[in-house]
This record gives C-alpha cells, sequence and structure tokens, in this order.
C-alpha cells in the first residue's frame, strides 16, 4: 500500500530522493521552457487533470504561493484556497485542524504556510491528502530549499563539497534554517555571516551535529568571501522582532553592493529567497553572479516535481527516508513561545531525542 507522505521537513527524503526530485524538476522546467516558446505561454497538456490543490496560507507570500499555484496549473487541474487568514472561517476562530480536516476533503493536496513554529506538522497529523510546508513561522521553508538547491545544483552540476555563505538573519531566516541542513547532509560546508543578535538558532545547530557539521561563523562580508562559491543573502525581518531597540541596531546589517561584490570570487553566485529590502542593493542586480530572480523561477518547476511525486504522477525509487526523529515520553512544554503547541489546543506536546539525554519538541525542534 502506498504510504502517505507528506512535505513538511526535507530531512524525511534522503539526498538520493531529492536528487531524483531535482532531476524531474530539470524535466519540468525543459517542458515549461518549450511550452512557453511553442505556445506563447500556455498551460503545458495536463498530467494531473481533475486533481484539485488547496492554497493556504495564513501568512503572507508572493512567490511561494503564486510558484504552487502555477505549478499546479501547469501541470493540470486546478487550485482553490485562500491568501490571508482574514478570508478563511479562521477569522471566526476555526483552529487549523479543522480547516485541514475541511480541505483534505476538498482537495487532493495541501500547500500551506502558516505564522507559527511548527503548524505544518500539526496539520499534517490531521490531513489525509499530502501537506507541502511553504513556511511555518520562522521554522523551515523546505520547497524554498528544494528550489534552492536546484538552483546550486544547476549551477555547479553538484552538490557535494560547496563552500556556501549564509548572510542576514540566520536566527529568525527560515529557508537558511532548511538549506544549513540540507547542505550538511550532502556534505557542503555553512559558513554563517550574521550579527551574534541573529546566529543561527539552537534547533539548526544540534541538527548539524547529526551530519558532523559545525557552522564557521563570520562577521564581515567585505574580503571574507574568497573561499566560497555561493554567497545566500537573506532579508533582515523586522516583523519577527520582540524587540524594536535590537531591530533598530542590526536591521541593516549587511548591504551587498558593487564594492562588496568587487572583493567576492568571479565564480560565487548570489542568491537570495526574496523579498529583498536593502540588503541587496539594486546596481547588484546586473552583476552576472547575480542568480535571485532565476532562483525565484526555478520554484515552479521544482514545486512541479513536489507535486507531481506526491500526486503519485512520477515515483522515487531506491530507499524511502522516514522520520527519524524518535518519540519519548515527556511531560513537559515546549520552551519556544512561538510553537504552535502554545496557540492550538489540538496540537498536543510530542517530544523526540535529539541525542541522548537531550530532547526537542516534535513539532518545532526547539532543544528542551
Ligand atoms: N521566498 C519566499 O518565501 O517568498 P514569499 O514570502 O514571497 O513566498
Amino acid at each position: 500500500m502506498l504510504r502517505l507522505r507528506h512535505f513538511i521537513d526535507l530531512e524525511e527524503y534522503t539526498t538520493d530522493e531529492i536528487m531524483q526530485l531535482l532531476e524531474l524538476a530539470n524535466e519540468m522546467e525543459a517542458r515549461v521552457r518549450f511550452e512557453k516558446a511553442t505556445r506563447g505561454g500556455s498551460t503545458i497538456s495536463p498530467l494531473l487533470p481533475y486533481r484539485v490543490m488547496a492554497s493556504l496560507f495564513w501568512a503572507p507570500s508572493t512567490r511561494t504561493r503564486l510558484s504552487f499555484e502555477t505549478a499546479k496549473l501547469r501541470l493540470g487541474g486546478s487550485v482553490i484556497g485562500f491568501a490571508e487568514a482574514a478570508s478563511s472561517s479562521v477569522a471566526k476562530g476555526e483552529s487549523l485542524a479543522d480547516t485541514i480536516r475541511m480541505s483534505a476533503h476538498y482537495a487532493d493536496v495541501i500547500a500551506m504556510r502558516h505564522p507559527k513554529d511548527g503548524s505544518a506538522y500539526l496539520a499534517s497529523k490531521f490531513s489525509t491528502v499530502p501537506v507541502l510546508n511553504g513556511g511555518d513561522g520562522g521554522h523551515l521553508h523546505p520547497s524554498q530549499t528544494l528550489l534552492d538547491l536546484y538552483t546550486i545544483y544547476k549551477e555547479f552540476g553538484t552538490l557535494k563539497g560547496l563552500k556556501v555563505a549564509l548572510c542576514g538573519d540566520l536566527l529568525y531566516g527560515r529557508t537558511t534554517h532548511s538549506l544549513s541542513i540540507a547542505l550538511a547532509a550532502f556534505d557542503s560546508e555553512v559558513v554563517a555571516f550574521s550579527p551574534v543578535e541573529l546566529e543561527l538558532p539552537g534547533h539548526v545547530t544540534e541538527h548539524l551535529k547529526r551530519y558532523g557539521k559545525t557552522i564557521e561563523q563570520r562577521r564581515e562580508l567585505a574580503g571574507n568571501l574568497d573561499d566560497i562559491q555561493v554567497l545566500y543573502m537573506t532579508r533582515i525581518q523586522k516583523e519577527r522582532f520582540v524587540d524594536p531597540a535590537v531591530y533598530e541596531k542590526v536591521g541593516h546589517a549587511y548591504i551587498l553592493d558593487k564594492a562588496v561584490m568587487a572583493t567576492a570570487p568571479t565564480q560565487m553566485i548570489v542568491m537570495h529567497p526574496l523579498p529583498r529590502v536593502d540588503e541587496i542593493a539594486v546596481e547588484v542586480d546586473a552583476d552576472p553572479r547575480a542568480r535571485y530572480f532565476e532562483q525565484a523561477f526555478n520554484g515552479v518547476p521544482a514545486r512541479m516535481a513536489l507535486i507531481a511525486v506526491l500526486l503519485g504522477q512520477n515515483h522515487l525509487h531506491g530507499k524511502q527516508g522516514t522520520n527519524w526523529r524518535v518519540p519519548t515520553v515527556f511531560e513537559g512544554s515546549c520552551p519556544n513561545q512561538r510553537c504552535i503547541t502554545h496557540f492550538d489546543s489540538n496540537a498536543t506536546p510530542e517530544f523526540y531525542e535529539l541525542e541522548q539525554g537531550k530532547l526537542a519538541c516534535r513539532y518545532c525542534d526547539a532543544p528542551v
């Protein structure tokens, strides 16, 4: 019998499975480009007619929502959903679990974004159809990571042995959390550029130890990029700061401009999940090393591959990834005040053993 698989966390897929998804994304990209060139941009021959995707976005998004929806439409079938909590019955107090239960009756797959850490795992517990995590609070953003890996793979032909610098808001930046763990799984190195206040959180650094990786921390960008192949810039996320004074201090800590780019290697590429504010000066857009708009385009073929696999149109071969988190009994609560367990009574606390004697929250991975 086919096992219901979600896409909550990239670590539930083996590196071999991720490579198969990237190869499939490559095929999808060729189809999209061919159709655009020959039919003036109309949808490609439907691969998944009659299948419905629910696009449930409780938090703002441009790229993730639109590229998930475009991906489904290009595969055939249709899309239902909402783009903000205010236009759903959440505004009347309906829980995430109930919304998911209903949507699983209406649709064959659910793409979602929610402001609370761990919300995607909660959704997966109440869904009878695959759930695709389009970002759960400041926790993870695995479909972004899939398109990030696809962008890097197209550029370098490998995901192994690279040195990737993550820069900016590494504390709240869910894209950097998912990406650093994925790069570690592929045996690439991660270098962090961030203010002290915005270093990678414990749930990420603890996970990296599973792959025998530690993070090299640097501060200044200029003159410190000689050994870097990918510079992954991120926005410092004002909306996630509890203390506005801390944002005032670090909010503009990194500006990538022509002067900094002049100190960077000619083969280095610049990525950014977008949206950007001021961390990449517009003058860098014309630099041949800028990849962030192509990266955003890659979201469509990467998400087409994901939807096609989770709806059974295409299949991943070989050993399947599993849930590596081993549950354990613990009568406590999650220390992360942004975790969904503090906001939804359906989110019964669950914990797992991160390593001997160290527990973490099953929803948001916060070490206990
Ligand atoms: N990269 C990304 O998640 O962009 P959106 O917030 O616009 O979806």
